[in-house]
């Protein structure tokens, strides 16, 4: 069976000594995880430090972002390469506020998530509807939209080194959780639309679903078939809610 993950999204939040009690608080804790994989995922800057601190632990770390390009001239940009070497293992692609904020399209992100995969990393890639595009029904039009656009540069064999997240953006940081059946629905439609290509990598395909999953909602969600943990913004920067989170049942 799919292992579940729970991944933190800290976003552009913390400072050294907040990370550092953050950590702490969450390292006194993991040993009562049992089942479900744990990362965080920092801001840039703080990513070497958060990696050394985790070290040896089970805490793996991430990115939020990556650069589609390699090296050299690209000012402000940070490389796949660079976050491999400092020590991630995953790293978040398309996320909506990358999307609506900062423009950033449906190739373009595949072309990130291509980058993340040529130096190791495993792409968490984002998708999910605006508010709008739910209430026009078009939202598994725009999840295949930007699902098909990794899966035509890259080939749905890439999925097998990958992590999808589900996550509204109506949901995101707006205390509106998506209802389990609302959030199973698209899950499997994702999953389906990969059987269609692969069946085995569908299969194994861990689908996170993100927006406002606190500890009190964790279960529910979690507990649907398609749902295999999650991609937790806000309760992830407080240790307690979090690790509740991963122990939520479904996700351990
Ligand atoms: P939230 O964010 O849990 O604060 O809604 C989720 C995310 O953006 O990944």
């Amino acid at each position: 069976m799919r292992q579940s993950l729970v991944a933190g999204n800290w976003k552009m939040n913390g400072t050294r000594a907040s990370i550092r009690a953050l950590l702490d608080g969450v390292l006194a804790g993991i040993g009562d995880v049992k089942h479900a994989e744990v990362a965080v995922c920092p801001p840039y800057v703080y990513v070497p430090e958060v990696a050394e601190r985790l070290a040896g632990t089970p805490v793996a770390v991430g990115a939020q972002d990556v650069s589609d390009q390699d090296q050299g001239a690209y000012t402000g940009e940070v490389s796949g390469a660079m976050l491999k070497e400092v020590g991630c293992t995953y790293v978040i692609v398309g996320h909506s506020e990358r999307r609506n904020l900062y423009g950033e399209d449906d190739a373009f992100t595949a072309r990130k998530f291509a980058a993340a995969q040529r130096h190791g990393l495993v792409p968490i890639l984002c998708v999910g509807e605006l508010l709008e595009e739910r209430e026009q029904g078009i939202t598994q039009q725009v999840v295949a939209r930007q699902l098909d656009a990794v899966l035509e540069l890259c080939g749905v064999e890439a999925l097998a080194r990958a992590v999808i997240a589900y996550e509204p953006v109506w949901a995101i940081g707006t205390g509106k959780t998506a209802t389990p059946e609302q959030a199973q629905e698209v899950h499997a439609f994702i999953r389906d639309r990969v059987r269609s290509r692969d069946a085995g990598i569908a299969d194994g395909l861990r689908i996170l679903y993100g927006g406002s999953v606190k500890a009190a909602n964790a279960a529910d969600l979690f507990g649907q078939p398609d749902i295999d943990g999650g991609l937790i913004g806000g309760a992830s920067l407080d240790a307690e809610e979090f690790l509740a989170i991963c122990r939520a049942p479904g996700a351990s």
